[in-house]
């Protein structure tokens, strides 16, 4: 039998869901592949930490570049989030012929077409579930499933520590200090908190998902974003006796020949569905011109969710390899002929 070997960058919380996934499903992931797919190595500045999780001490190592130059690894799994060391961890891994599979929204908002002309050039795969909506399969929906709609417009939830924050504090009165202490020990939040707390985490998926959807590149920097650290308890039971909650909102449009990219607070009626999505849950519900609306919804941050995505990806990449190579799917799903075709509308 076949056999794919991946390497892991990164053995934090997800580190941790990814290896729990080949370990509790591999007979499942190899009667799903036809392969043997296997975890040869994992890196870490910490390989000391017991993490609640028996693995093979040979497998661990302090060296990334133990994985990135190991021949016998076919896909890279980049979770140590960040711009750096992961952006030259992910060149260095296409640059050695290697498949990639990434979580890392912030490095794909800053770095993506860098990353993405660098694995179409080599002629490997970039997979990026994980990135967004942490567990559900948003991507590979707008990638692939929708693939023949023009979008319209693109609105979620997407940052599962603020939303459980405001709902915390909606259905609680609970202060926002304590329930951000909390999302942290869950394992929600960001290394750095303020990037959830100020929008900015929002605003990295917001550019990957506005790419995807229009087809353009939108520059980071052009998404007017505003966090929820300014969100009150008081704010929130004027909304509610007003018939709204108020969300954290990742809002991209196309009209008229412009892209609108804004993440701000927004008072939803508590009649429209995205008013119930709660707690850690993302959801996110986009129109085409065929399909109309869609929405998913499910774990937007968490262990378990993001390592199913993460693992999805694995999948998808050892059964494109086997249906005869890389870059079946083009590596960031726009059009590359169209690539910055729009201007994005200035926000206020
Ligand atoms: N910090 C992120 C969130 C993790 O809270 O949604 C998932 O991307």
């Amino acid at each position: 039998m076949k056999e794919i070997k991946a390497g892991l960058l990164g053995f934090g919380t997800i580190g941790k869901g990814v290896v729990r996934v080949f370990q509790n499903n591999a007979e499942l992931l190899e009667k799903r592949l036809g392969a043997r797919l296997t975890l040869a190595r994992i890196a870490d500045l910490d390989i000391t930490t017991d993490r609640g999780i028996s693995v093979a001490p040979a497998i661990l190592t302090t060296s990334a570049e133990q994985v990135l130059t190991d021949p016998s690894i076919d896909i890279v799994i980049e979770l140590i989030g960040g711009y750096e060391p992961a952006r030259s961890f992910v060149l260095k891994a296409i640059e050695n012929g290697k498949h990639v599979v990434t979580a890392n929204k912030a490095l794909l908002a800053l770095h993506g077409e860098e990353i993405f002309s660098a694995a179409e050039k080599k002629g490997v795969q970039v997979m990026f579930e994980a990135a967004v909506g942490g567990g559900i399969p948003i991507i590979s929906a707008i990638k692939e499933n929708l693939c023949a709609n023009n979008f319209r417009s693109i609105f979620g939830i997407l940052n599962g520590t603020c939303n459980y924050i405001l709902t915390r504090m909606t259905n609680e009165g609970a202060e926002f200090a304590s329930v951000l202490k909390d999302a942290q020990a869950k394992g929600y939040a960001e290394a750095d908190p303020t990037f959830d707390i100020e929008g900015v985490d929002a605003a990295h998926k917001l550019a990957i998902l506005t790419a995807l959807c229009f087809g353009t590149r939108v520059r980071f920097e052009d998404i007017y974003t505003e966090g929820v650290s300014q969100i009150s308890a008081l704010d929130i039971q004027f909304a509610r006796q007003f018939g709204y909650k108020i969300k954290l909102l990742a809002i991209g449009k196309k009209d008229n020949g412009e892209i609108e990219a804004r993440v701000q607070p927004t008072m939803i009626p508590l009649n429209y569905p995205l008013a119930d999505v709660d707690g850690v849950f993302n959801a996110v519900r986009l129109v085409g011109d065929f399909v109309g609306p869609v929405m998913l919804y499910g774990h937007g941050a968490g262990m378990d969710a993001t390592a199913s995505a993460v693992m999805g990806d694995v999948m998808a990449i050892v059964r494109n390899l086997d249906a005869g190579g890389a870059g079946r799917t083009p590596a960031m799903g726009y059009q590359r002929q169209n690539i910055a075709a729009y201007p994005v509308k200035a926000m206020a």
